[in-house]
């Protein structure tokens, strides 16, 4: 697949995710498989007044490239000048958030919000297009709710304006993450733009992503809370999709990668934050295995990374020698 200028190796991305696709975990991602990942969505806003901790979130390594940078915001010309501060820090790919239905964000007239407004998004993405170097995409929903289905329209303004590509979540921001994800919209903005189309939304196991490509004809995939359950995904997709056995984690891979997590996690946050990161990743990464019940309750009482990662070793060795 490719994005402008930008060739991927694959059709699979990992999906923007707040509070979960920082830098560690975005390697992990890419090391799986993933051929595009982004940040979390960052503050035009505080990009653009130069903000030490929102800077902190344009931080990247080579291991994770090609890196997308998803900013969310209102102004024009503010989006424009953050999306150009982010090319400047090295972004491979800008994204502009207009799917957030989070009340904080939509409030500030950002996020999905702007899907009630065509002449904003105009001139939005008009405004970054003009000043962004690298290949520019746009993140959606359906509408803002269903008596405004507005995907199509606004798609079409957005190509109109020059973006390189749209991604569709085609869930209304009214519903949250409640309901389904209608694919067969997927489809249809797929129908009205020539610029590549990435649908998302619902995938939970790697055939739901060959089956959205089939039924929807979108060029790429974005995956989200499955990757955090099972970072596995983008491998296995790729497996099925070359007709290959699919491999399963075993518990030999699930506590590697979680030492690959814990040995990333360490120096690039504080010690709390990066516990509290861990205690979350170790939720997902154990659920349904032996005992995991007793283990939770343990890991749940403890407060620093060390300690977390040797009662997470005690607990795989304790399995793995049965
Ligand atoms: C915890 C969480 C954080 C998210 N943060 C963002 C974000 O920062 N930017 C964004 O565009 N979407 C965000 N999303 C939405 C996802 O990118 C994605 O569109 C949504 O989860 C649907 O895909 P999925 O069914 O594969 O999870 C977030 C979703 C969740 C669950």
């Amino acid at each position: 697949m490719q994005i402008g200028n930008l060739k991927l190796e694959n059709k699979l991305i990992m999906a923007p995710m707040a509070g979960i696709t920082n830098m560690p975990f975005r390697i992990i991602v890419r090391g799986m498989g993933a051929s595009l990942v982004f940040t979390e969505m960052v503050s035009a806003m505080g990009l653009a007044l130069k903000a030490e901790k929102t800077l902190q979130y344009l931080k990247s390594v080579p291991a994770e490239k090609p890196l997308g940078v998803q900013i969310f915001g209102s102004e024009p010309d503010v989006m424009a000048r953050a999306a150009d501060i982010a090319v400047d820090a090295g972004a491979d790919m800008v994204d502009l958030n207009m799917g957030c239905p989070v009340k904080k964000v939509v409030k500030t007239g950002a996020g999905a919000s702007l899907l009630k407004d065509p002449k904003k998004v105009r001139q939005i993405v008009s405004s970054v297009r003009k000043i962004c170097q690298v290949p520019l995409t746009v993140k959606i929903r359906a509408g803002w709710s269903p008596e405004k289905a507005v995907a199509c329209e606004i798609a079409r303004v957005i190509e109109d304006c020059g973006a390189d590509a749209i991604i569709i979540h085609p869930r209304f921001a009214n519903q949250g993450y409640s309901g389904k994800a209608v694919w067969s919209l997927i489809g249809k903005v797929k129908d009205k733009v020539k610029v590549p189309v990435i649908g998302n939304g619902d995938i939970t196991f790697p055939s739901d992503a060959l089956n959205m490509m089939k039924l929807t004809s979108c060029d790429g995939v974005m995956i989200g809370r499955a990757a955090v359950r099972n970072p596995w995904i983008f491998r296995q997709i790729l497996q099925l999709e070359k007709g290959l056995p699919v491999d399963e984690p075993d518990l030999s891979d699930r506590r590697s990668i979680i030492m690959k997590h814990y040995n990333l996690l360490q120096g690039s946050m504080n010690e709390h934050r990066a516990a509290l990161f861990m205690r979350g990743l170790l939720i997902h990464y154990t659920k349904g295995l032996p005992d995991s019940g007793r283990f939770r309750e343990e890991f749940n009482k403890i407060k620093d990374l060390e300690s977390l990662v040797s009662a997470m070793d005690n607990y795989f060795r304790g399995l793995m020698t049965g």
